[in-house]
């Protein structure tokens, strides 16, 4: 087919044509010398004035020497939040059990890490010797899921005990296979709880008056709340000393936020002066990709020391651990997951130090 039979196509085809028919004459291979000499790239890694950097010395210095751990020691080493890693002490073993520390993992966005955080934080600081609680406060039942429980076939749940005052935590509080934790599972009937509240007296409190019997009998109690920042999350707030905000390190992770604190300082004023935020936590982060880390330097820009400096790092192996009902530090006792959520239990226990 001739290409000049479709109109309009003619100059495009007459510039193919002039490329093929009439090369461009060769360029000199010496360049002129009026020409600026080309700047020399730093090999891959280094920085640009690499150049005028002092040359290694086989010498060693005091700085070299020091350790790479010590807080106040020069070659301290910088954590993915962008600040040095401090040294967290490792928790010993309590003297006691209780009264419970009850921190709420809360963010009214889905899909942020709050289940796999409840989950993974409670595993690690029940390998500590401490009791945990878990309750379930999602009517989607995620958290029981995960720790293999199925939803539907509960006689009794979280929901009994808000709706019910003849029903004890005893009665719907299991243990799990995990050593000092207990789950106090939930399923869709949760759901109703939030319209039915709305009808009680002192309607927040709810949930503070079914834990008040069981805070001497654990040291530490989570809840997993609802994507959402009604009643049952006022519930979850009222109940709890702590919140930890756990954050996708995604680039509208900061969305919403100021409507989250906007509700939490309501809480702290209206019902709850001694709830405070425990920490906010960088999950699903992938250090590969600058992205991600600049999503991390903003939330510490917003949050300063409130930003944990553990961060869970995006890998396949959580999704793994829902199919399976178990916490990442049994299944994969040895893995970089189960290391990061034993360093953000450290965090958190020398956050919220017991009593
Ligand atoms: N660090 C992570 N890396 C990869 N996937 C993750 C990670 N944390 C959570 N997930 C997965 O992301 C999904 C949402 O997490 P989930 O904890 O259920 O969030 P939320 O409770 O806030 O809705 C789940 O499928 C979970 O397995
Ligand atoms: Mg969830």
């Amino acid at each position: 087919m001739n290409e000049s039979t479709f109109p309009g196509t003619e100059h495009v085809m007459g510039h193919l044509q002039d490329r093929h028919s009439a090369p461009e004459p060769a360029q000199p291979i010496s360049t002129p010398p009026s020409s600026p000499p080309r700047p020399v790239t730093p090999p891959r890694g280094l920085p640009d004035n690499y150049a005028e950097m002092p040359k290694p010395t086989a010498k060693l210095t005091a700085e070299d020497l020091a350790p790479v751990n010590d807080p106040n020691g020069p070659r301290h080493k910088i954590g993915p939040t962008g600040r040095p890693q401090p040294d967290l002490p490792v928790p010993q073993p309590p003297t006691k059990t209780g009264p419970a520390q009850v921190i709420a993992m809360c963010n009214q966005k889905g899909g942020v890490g709050k289940t796999t955080t409840t989950i993974n934080l409670g595993a690690a600081i029940a390998e500590t010797g401490r009791k945990v609680l878990l309750i379930d406060f999602d009517p989607q039942g995620s958290a029981s899921i995960g720790l293999g429980v199925q939803p539907h076939d509960l006689e009794l749940s979280v929901y009994n005990l808000l709706m019910q005052r003849d029903i004890t935590p005893d009665e719907v509080i299991q243990p799990t296979r995990v050593e000092n934790l207990d789950l106090m599972p939930a399923n869709i009937d949760l759901s109703a709880a939030e319209v039915q509240l709305v009808q009680e007296v002192a309607r927040e409190y709810t949930l503070q008056r079914v834990l008040d019997p069981i805070i001497p009998l654990y040291d530490v109690i989570l809840i997993d709340c609802a994507p959402s920042l009604g009643l049952l999350t006022v519930n979850a707030l009222t109940a709890s000393n702590g919140i930890v905000v756990p954050l996708e390190c995604e680039f509208f992770a900061l969305r919403g936020l100021a409507m989250l604190t906007d509700t939490i300082a309501k809480v702290q004023d209206r019902l709850n002066p001694k709830l405070e935020i425990v920490g906010i936590l960088g999950t699903m982060f992938d250090g590969r990709t600058t992205h991600a880390r600049e999503v991390l330097d903003r939330v510490v820009q917003a949050f300063d020391e409130r930003v944990f400096h553990t961060v869970i790092r995006r890998t396949v192996k959580f999704p793994e651990t829902t199919v399976v009902g178990e916490p990442i530090t049994t299944y994969a006792p040895s893995s970089q997951a189960a290391t990061q959520y034993r360093d953000l239990a450290k965090e958190v226990l020398a956050r919220c130090p017991a009593g």
